[in-house]
C-alpha cells in the first residue's frame, strides 16, 4: 500500500510499486486533467508538482511517492482561478489544448522560482514542455500577464 497526497486529499494505492504515477493519478483517482504524450519524460504533458516541484508523472514510480504531496492542474487553485489560468483564458493560449495542464503545471514552478521571468528564465524552465500546435507565443505571454498579476497581489520589496 502506498501512502500519499493528492490535492490536499491522503489516499492509499494498492497497486504494483513499479507503476507510473501517471496511470495512479488517472486510473485508480480518476483526474484526467494530466496527460499522456510521450510516456518516456519528453514532453512535459504528465507534468505534475511533487512537494512543490514539477515532475514528469510518466516516468515517476508509485513507490516514489511515498508520503508525498502531489498537486494535478485539477489543485493547483480551488476554483481554477489561479492568475496562469486565468491568464491562459485570457490570451485564449489552447489550441487542441492537450499540451496545455502540463505547460500550466511548469510554469506554476517557474514563477514560484522566479516571480519576474525574463524570456531566457522562460526558455529555460519551459523549454522540456512540448506543444505540437506551436502555442508557446501565447504560453510565453500568459505567464508574463500572470507573473504581473501575481506581483500585485504580491508586490515584490
Ligand atoms: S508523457 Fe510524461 S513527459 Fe511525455
Ligand atoms: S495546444 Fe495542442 S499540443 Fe499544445
Amino acid at each position: 500500500m502506498t501512502q500519499f497526497s493528492i490535492n490536499g486529499k491522503d489516499v492509499d494505492i494498492d497497486d504494483d510499486p513499479a507503476t507510473p504515477l501517471l496511470w495512479v493519478i488517472r486510473d485508480h483517482i480518476g483526474l484526467k486533467g494530466t496527460k499522456f504524450g510521450c510516456g518516456i519524460g519528453l514532453c512535459g504533458a504528465c507534468t505534475v508538482h511533487i512537494d512543490g516541484r514539477a515532475v514528469r508523472s510518466c516516468i515517476t514510480s508509485l513507490a516514489g511517492v511515498q508520503g508525498a504531496h502531489i498537486v494535478t492542474i485539477e489543485g493547483l487553485d480551488p476554483l481554477g482561478q489561479h492568475p496562469l489560468q486565468k491568464a491562459w483564458i485570457e490570451t485564449q493560449t489552447p489550441q487542441c489544448g492537450y499540451c496545455q495542464s502540463g505547460q500550466i503545471m511548469q510554469a506554476a514552478t517557474l514563477l514560484n522560482d522566479y516571480p519576474n521571468p525574463t524570456d531566457a528564465n522562460i526558455n529555460a524552465v519551459m523549454s522540456g514542455n512540448l506543444c505540437r500546435c506551436m502555442a508557446y507565443i501565447r504560453i510565453r505571454k500568459a505567464i508574463k500577464i500572470a507573473a504581473l498579476e501575481m506581483s500585485e497581489v504580491h508586490p515584490h520589496v
